[in-house]
């Protein structure tokens, strides 16, 4: 008896809680558009930050590495003294880099609630990049 009220309880009260938290939450039109809703990232049962791995059930890392590999290009410096032109591939495809490969948290710069940012443009001159500002 004492676990039945206690687990409609906890039912009851996390209910409220997702109402109150959804009320205030307006979702991305790139996802909800799309008919993507709360529960298909908030998997736990509980509003919280959504890990890289549950992006990854609906986005192939792969395929999205090889759609922006054409933002990789080659960088070209001429030594002004010598005339020597030193070349090489600027590694910029934000979904398998320079610096950390396929690895980096895709809410570093796509978020859900709030406008997305190029984590890049932290230290790098973006602009000259020629990329798209991340959805
Ligand atoms: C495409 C995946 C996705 C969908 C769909 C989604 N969210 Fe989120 N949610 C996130 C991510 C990622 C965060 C982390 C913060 C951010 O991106 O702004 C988050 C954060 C939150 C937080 C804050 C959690 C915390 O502890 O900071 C709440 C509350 C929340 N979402 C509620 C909702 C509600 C309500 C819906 C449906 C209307 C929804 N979310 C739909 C991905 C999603
Ligand atoms: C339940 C499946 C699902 C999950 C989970 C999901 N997405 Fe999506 N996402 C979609 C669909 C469907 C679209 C629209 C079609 C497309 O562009 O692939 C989309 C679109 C996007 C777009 C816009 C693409 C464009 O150019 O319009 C971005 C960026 C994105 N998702 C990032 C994320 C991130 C980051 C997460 C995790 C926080 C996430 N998605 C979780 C299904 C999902
Ligand atoms: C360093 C920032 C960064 C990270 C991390 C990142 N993205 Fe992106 N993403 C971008 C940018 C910038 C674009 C637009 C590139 C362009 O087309 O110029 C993009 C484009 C996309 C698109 C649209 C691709 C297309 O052309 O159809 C999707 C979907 C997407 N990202 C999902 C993800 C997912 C899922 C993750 C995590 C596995 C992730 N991204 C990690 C910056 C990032
Ligand atoms: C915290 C600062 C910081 C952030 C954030 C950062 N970088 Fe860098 N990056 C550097 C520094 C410093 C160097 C030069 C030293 C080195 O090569 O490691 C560099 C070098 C590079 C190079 C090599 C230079 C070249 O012309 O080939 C590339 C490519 C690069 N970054 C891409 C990126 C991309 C793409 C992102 C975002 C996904 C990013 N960086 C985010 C600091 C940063």
């Amino acid at each position: 008896m004492k676990f039945t009220y206690k687990a409609a309880l906890l039912i009851c009260s996390s209910v409220f809680a997702m109402s109150v938290q959804a009320a205030g939450m307006p979702q991305s039109s790139k996802h909800a558009q799309r008919g993507v809703n709360c529960t298909q990232c908030h998997t736990t049962g509980k509003f919280e930050p959504v890990e890289t791995k549950q992006c990854q059930t609906c986005h192939n890392q792969d395929q999205l590495a090889q759609k922006t590999d054409r933002l990789n290009y080659i960088s070209r410096m001429k030594n002004p003294k010598t005339g020597e032109v030193k070349e090489h591939l600027a590694r910029i495809n934000p979904h398998d880099r320079y610096h950390f490969g396929k690895t980096e948290d895709c809410t570093d710069c796509h978020r859900e609630h709030r406008p997305s940012v190029n984590d890049c443009a932290t230290c790098h001159d973006v602009k000259a990049w020629n990329m798209k500002d991340p959805k």
